[in-house]
């Protein structure tokens, strides 16, 4: 096993693993090692399908269902792709299955809008067009690392308030039903700082979903999230990803904001397969 950085802050290549065949502990621990230190973890040329993809993902620990709106929504699996799974046809640009997915190109962490945000993202690409649909990271460690002080002391037991609503209010305010956003997925307390229990390591947690910060003049709590969100997005934070089919990648949540990019969904396919491990509590006591 041998890992190869991908930016100078943060993600490793992993060379050397089938992901697909059983892996003992002490190679798992390798992995789990590097993930916590690096954050993002590719994996290339794996033949996955969705069965070897969850025996992977749950040695992470256990799985998320995803949100019912998903393309894919109940099962294990977060689907984002341009085709009709039962069809195989390409879905209609202003299909709500496509608009919700709009949403996955604003910077944010999955889950982050649950009572107990996830741990990680396993994405797998099984079907990539040929231009677009790059997936962007930025690292939310050295993004805080690069705050000035007094916007750390400022951030210090703060806590903001994440909602699905408010991403998905953001492409459009109709995709989701007043019972979703109230009894399925109501807002969440969420830490805007969180500390890497392993390597100690303290990260923004911000994103799309996160709408308001709790005791703070609406206004003001906004202006401070964009402002922050700048500051987290800088160039020297980010990578992008060319994905190839066969393409693995495991992302930290607490450390990391993903989005995705745009292609041509009417004239190419892509199917990507993502499997959410929970995390192991909240971040905010109630
Ligand atoms: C996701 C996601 C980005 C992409 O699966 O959580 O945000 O490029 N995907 O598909
Ligand atoms: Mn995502």
């Amino acid at each position: 096993m041998e890992f190869r950085k991908l930016h100078p802050t943060f993600g490793v290549e992993v060379l050397g693993v089938d992901v697909g065949r059983p892996l003992d502990a002490e190679r798992f621990a390798r992995i789990r090692g590097a993930f916590e230190e690096h954050g993002l973890l590719l994996f290339r040329g794996q033949d996955l399908d969705d069965e070897t993809q969850v025996r992977f993902s749950e040695r992470f620990g256990p799985l998320e269902k995803t949100f019912s709106q998903n393309p894919a929504g109940g099962t294990l699996f977060a689907r984002q792709s341009n085709l009709d799974i039962r069809t195989g046809e390409t879905i209609p640009l202003e299909d709500p299955r496509m608009i919700y997915q709009r949403a996955n190109m604003l910077w944010h962490s999955d889950s982050s809008f649950k009572r107990v945000p996830s741990l990680c993202s396993l994405l797998s690409a099984r079907i990539v067009p040929p231009e677009g649909g790059n997936t962007d990271f930025a690292d939310m460690r050295a993004a805080y690392d690069a705050l000035p002080q007094a916007t750390k002391d400022r951030l210090e037991g703060l806590v903001a308030e994440h909602s699905i609503a408010h991403s998905r209010a953001l492409v459009c305010p109709e995709l989701l039903t007043e019972h979703q956003k109230t009894v399925e997925a109501p807002p969440m307390p969420q830490l805007m700082v969180r500390t890497n229990p392993v390597t100690g390591r303290k990260a923004l947690f911000i994103g799309a979903h996160c709408a308001r910060v709790v005791g703070w003049p609406e206004d003001e709590g906004r202006a401070f999230v964009r402002h922050l969100m700048e500051t987290a997005i800088r160039p020297e934070f980010c990578y992008s990803h060319q994905w190839r089919e066969g393409d693995l990648i495991v992302w930290d949540n607490r450390s990391l904001l993903h989005k995705a990019t745009p292609y041509d969904s009417v004239r190419y396919k892509r199917l990507m397969q993502r499997t959410t491990v929970a995390g192991d509590g909240p971040t905010v006591m109630q």
